[in-house]
């Protein structure tokens, strides 16, 4: 699809179909994830591809992961860390996000539904899934393909105008 044609076609979407996902199509978009640029290409990335639906739904969070096939759980892997020079402060969120949004877009690219969620229980999701000390979870991105209600919602159209959020000097 070309680029600007998934930046329209993109929304948040919070209903799915009961239907599997080609295995290729997941590859693709891990694939494309590999490919984000991270601070000093420490590659800080863990992520867990959940395929079971039951195994989806036991994670902390809301409204049953809106019944999503599959869910990436994006994680950071400590040892990796890389943190801002003058601060210190840890450039792994920024990392990661830059990670599940290559691949939130190329899930859009391959027809797919997506939708971001950090409003899940970290600690929790943490031991359920086994994960060592050193990695912690910090996006899901749930895939599937949308059912009827999987429409976007009323805030996906709330966009802010440039003249806001732009100071040109
Ligand atoms: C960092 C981040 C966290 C988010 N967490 C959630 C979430 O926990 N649950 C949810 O339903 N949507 C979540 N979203 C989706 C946003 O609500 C959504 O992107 C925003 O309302 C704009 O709508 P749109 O994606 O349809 O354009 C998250 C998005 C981002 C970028």
């Amino acid at each position: 699809m070309e680029f600007s044609k998934v930046i329209d076609a993109r929304y948040s979407c919070r209903s799915y179909l009961d239907k599997e996902i080609e295995d290729e199509k997941i590859q693709k978009i891990l694939e494309t994830g590999r490919l984000a640029p991270t601070a000093k290409n420490t590659q800080c990335q863990k992520i867990y591809v959940l395929k079971d639906k039951e195994l989806i739904q036991k994670i902390e969070s809301m409204k049953g992961m809106f019944n999503a096939p599959v869910a990436l759980i994006v994680c950071g892997d400590r040892e990796r860390e890389c943190k801002r020079f003058f601060t210190k402060q840890s450039l792994m969120e920024t990392d990661l996000s830059i990670i599940t949004t290559y691949m939130m877009l190329e899930a859009t690219n391959q027809g797919l539904g997506s939708c971001w969620v950090c409003y899940f229980n970290e600690a929790q999701t943490k031991e359920l899934l086994g994960m060592p000390e050193n990695i912690d979870p910090y996006n899901i991105l749930l895939l599937g393909y949308p059912d009827e209600n999987g429409t976007p919602s009323p805030r996906h159209f709330e966009r802010r105008d440039l003249t806001d959020t732009i100071i040109e000097m």
